[in-house]
């Protein structure tokens, strides 16, 4: 069952423009989301994955609303996020919740940890007075802190426990999404592990769907049900996670996975190295987003009206390239 369905969703932002520019009218837009098509379903695990600056992030709020779309719908409970008044998006947020990639600045300084997680509760009106302190202690211990850590403040605890806090705050109001905004980039390997194992038993216990987002591909192996690249704004993979990390592939997915360490020494593929970084999402290319860095681009590719759209290439697998078949011939499987 679907959760969440977005459609066309789209995020300009406007740059950060010299008064000449604005005096002459030459306004530019950051085009951080092109009208993206996406669905989470219900208990599921889609990781959202692709270089720093393609848009996770912003697709991430903008499915929550937590920053308003330039244009495109997301269906919660049939109906449009988009339209609901500030009132209605609030209570809806009780099912819809968000974890920063950084605990450190999401959480403020000046409140205690009990007070933090507290907040989400009685925002939502969940529970009062004795009950409330109850429902505290005992989010805490599920999270794998102390009851007692209620009375410290943020800054006594470490980067791993700090995320913690962050998904008890998220966990307080019951919630059927949280969007984990790489929730584990900022934080040594080891802890890591135990942030994914705490997220997964919580999954286990709550029925919780996650867009988990990444710009390490081989976290998301292990954790995700089915994978989403994005690139430049827009989705260029969707599928299975399986699916996702064997032939057929994108060329751009086939780089990022060749940017994995290998650690099995029959890998024959040939590795994909990308050249630079993101081009600018101000002036992005033209055609196929992905042509100025893409292996097996052809002259075309940047000739087109617009970027591919996703086409299914078997099941629930969809590829954005029409020349798909051109990664295997060229670079071999996996
Ligand atoms: N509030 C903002 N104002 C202007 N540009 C923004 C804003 N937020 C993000 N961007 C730009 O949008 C693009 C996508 O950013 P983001 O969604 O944070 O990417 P990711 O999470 O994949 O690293 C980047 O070029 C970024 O600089
Ligand atoms: S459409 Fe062309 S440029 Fe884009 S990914 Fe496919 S082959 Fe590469
Ligand atoms: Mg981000």
């Amino acid at each position: 069952m679907t959760l969440l369905r977005a459609r066309g969703l789209t995020k300009h932002y406007p740059t950060e423009e010299g008064l000449l520019d604005r005096f002459l009218g030459n306004r530019q837009w950051v085009r951080a989301l092109d009208g993206v098509d996406l669905e989470i379903r219900e208990g599921e695990t889609l990781a959202l994955v692709g270089e720093s600056g393609c848009g996770k992030s912003t697709l991430g709020r903008t499915l929550l609303r937590l920053e308003e779309p330039t244009a495109g719908s997301v269906y919660h409970r049939g109906d449009d996020l988009t339209s609901l008044s500030t009132a209605e998006m609030r209570a809806r947020r009780a099912d819809l919740q968000y974890v920063f990639q950084n605990p450190t600045s999401s959480l403020d300084p000046r409140h205690t940890v009990g007070e933090l997680v507290g907040e989400a509760l009685d925002v939502h009106g969940v529970a009062r007075g004795r009950e409330r302190d109850d429902r505290v202690r005992d989010l805490l211990e599920t999270v794998g802190l102390r009851a007692s850590h209620a009375n410290r403040y943020p800054h006594e605890f470490s980067g791993g426990q700090r995320q913690r806090i962050g998904i008890a705050r998220a966990l307080a109001v019951d919630p059927e999404l949280i969007v984990c905004d790489e929730p584990v980039s900022a934080l040594d390997v080891s802890v890591q592990a135990r942030i994914l194992n705490l997220l997964a038993d919580l999954q286990a216990e709550f029925g919780l769907a996650y867009l988990f987002i990444a710009h390490d591909l081989s976290v998301v192996e292990h954790v995700a049900d089915r994978v989403a690249v994005m690139y430049l704004g827009e989705l260029v993979e969707v599928g299975p996670t399986e699916a996702v990390f064997s032939p057929p592939y994108h060329p751009y997915t086939r780089a990022l996975l060749s940017a994995i360490p290998e650690p099995d020494p029959l890998w024959e593929g040939d590795r994909i190295v990308l050249d630079g970084s993101v081009p600018s999402p101000v002036d992005p290319p033209p055609g196929c987003k992905f042509h100025t860095r893409c292996p097996v681009a052809s002259e075309d590719c940047g000739e087109w009206e617009s970027h591919p759209d996703l086409e299914s290439v078997g099941g629930d697998h969809a590829i954005a390239c029409p020349y798909y078949d051109r990664v295997e011939s060229t670079f071999g499987g996996d």
